[in-house]
């Protein structure tokens, strides 16, 4: 065993400053060729695949080496997401301002939960807050918290619903009665987990049958409403997709308002994706009445260029973001019944933050917010490009004109084999299974009722028409062999 005044020494080492500038230059410089090869496309491959048995038993092998070849074996082993294929999952490459001040965070590491210990990141976050919440076109009495991903903001935003509408004090006292939300039968699966999270249960979810756009159906909300009361279960909010995740659609967010007004119903609009629209003055109609939402939900880690994780929550009435959590932590707040702004972990399911709004406030300081709006419209345009792409070509059929960045087809091949028939899915199943061992393209896939469909994201505003049009060429080409 080392003596005490080795470890001393050790620990001294590990925090050099003089160690840290130089690895920190050294990785700065393999981040900017990383960057440039990718949006050259001078890297064939968007994802270098391996097995996870593979990529386990490399891991194993680099726990001998050190963090400099750690470093360079992740950026040749990882998914590249500013290559221009990468069109698969709702991420965005990051911008390297924001990846700056991701590293500038984990350096300083304020934690964020209460004031002193984050004191600028706490104003940060307040600033993107009330930027939010004035995008979405609430008032000035709107505000909200940052938080770890959408899920967990539609969970939060669940529970303060629960203790605004449920008639009892369930914080308190558990469960006493069967709650439930209503919600598009195409809504994130994080809603499902929330309800069961909260002790709901499978009932606790109420799925709203979809139009042929995949939009809910709000005409048929009353007699879901209906038949729930009537089966005893007290539904206390409405959740709008903005947008869904499989297909990009955005539910009709007036008339949900209106259902929940007339019916004493809380309204939350899960944006974790969509509701970057509203930075836009083209697309931001895509998600009118969400001004009318008593919480809201967006991340800036899906359509607006900022690393994972970065949620708002936002509410309408500010007061009630602090009716999610209710406890009394006297060692952390001094006064846990006042509504204090800057005590942020009152608010938040975290203790220790990390500086989320640093991320975001970098990227509005140096750029403005219309460099958000840029993204969503240059995204938006190449979605319909695409799928002309895709409605021009006899062999491949689009599932629905996009209403964002996502985009769903499929190959239909040749002969064309019949609509929805088993053969069809694992054919796309094949080509799918294909691009990704290959590596050459990433899209993903998406079941609908029963029909397999290639789902892309186009998230990197690097990624052109031709780029899209190699893709289904390498479809093609990998059907005749797979
Ligand atoms: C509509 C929607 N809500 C919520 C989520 C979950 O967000 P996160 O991955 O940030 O937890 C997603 C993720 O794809 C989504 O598309």
């Amino acid at each position: 065993m080392k003596s005490s005044e080795m470890q001393r020494e050790t620990l001294k080492e590990a925090y050099s400053p003089e160690q840290f500038r130089a690895a920190g230059h050294h990785l700065v410089d393999q981040l900017a060729d990383h960057l440039t090869i990718m949006f050259n496309s001078e890297e064939p491959k968007v994802l270098p695949w391996q097995t996870p048995d593979q990529a386990y038993q490399r891991v194993k092998e680099l726990a001998q080496t050190d963090a400099q070849t750690v470093f360079k074996e992740t950026l040749a082993n990882c998914i590249r997401l500013h290559h221009p294929h990468f069109t698969g999952h709702q991420i965005s490459p990051p911008l390297p301002t924001a990846a700056l001040a991701g590293l500038l965070a984990d350096l300083i590491n304020n934690g964020m939960g209460v004031y002193e210990m984050g004191t600028i990141g706490t104003a940060f976050e307040r600033y993107v807050i009330k930027t939010v919440a004035h995008q979405f076109g609430m008032g000035e009495q709107a505000d909200g918290v940052l938080t770890s991903g959408g899920s967990l903001g539609n969970l939060t935003a669940l529970l303060a619903a629960r203790r605004s509408k449920s008639s009892h004090d369930v914080w308190n006292e558990g469960n006493q009665e069967p709650l439930a939300v209503m919600v598009s039968e195409q809504a994130h699966y994080c809603v499902d987990r929330a309800a069961r999270v909260m002790g709901w249960g499978e009932q606790g979810v109420i799925r709203i049958p979809v139009d042929d756009d995949f939009r809910m159906d709000t005409q048929s909300l009353g007699r879901h409403l209906q038949q729930s009361r009537e089966a005893g279960q007290t539904v206390i909010a409405v959740i709008g997709s903005a947008c869904s995740t499989a297909t990009g659609s955005f539910d009709d967010l007036n008339a949900i308002a209106d259902f929940c007004e007339a019916n004493d119903l809380w309204f939350h609009v899960d944006g974790a994706h969509g509701a970057a629209v509203s930075f836009s003055e083209k697309h931001r109609h895509l998600v009118a009445g969400i001004e009318r939402a008593d919480s809201a939900v967006l991340d800036f880690h899906k359509l607006l260029m900022t690393p994972a994780l970065a949620t708002a929550i936002v509410f309408r009435e500010g007061h009630n973001g602090y009716q999610a959590f209710a406890q009394k932590a006297q060692y952390l707040w001094s006064d846990p019944e006042s509504e204090t702004w800057y005590e942020l972990a009152r608010r938040t399911f975290e203790c220790t933050k990390t500086m989320y709004g640093l991320k975001v406030f970098s990227i509005i300081a140096e750029y403005g917010t219309s460099l958000f709006e840029a993204n969503v419209d240059s995204l938006h345009a190449l979605s319909v490009q695409f799928a002309q792409l895709i409605n021009d070509a006899d062999d491949f059929e689009l599932l629905i004109q996009p209403q964002t960045n996502i985009v769903c087809f499929r190959f239909l091949g040749e002969p064309m084999p019949s609509v929805n028939s088993q053969p069809l899915n694992e054919l796309n199943q094949r080509v799918r299974t294909a691009l990704i061992e290959e590596g050459r393209f990433y899209i993903v896939q998406t079941d609908i009722e029963k029909s397999t469909w290639l789902r892309t994201t186009l998230a990197n505003s690097a990624t052109t028409l031709e780029d899209l049009r190699q893709l289904l060429e390498r479809i093609r080409g990998l059907a005749q062999t797979n």
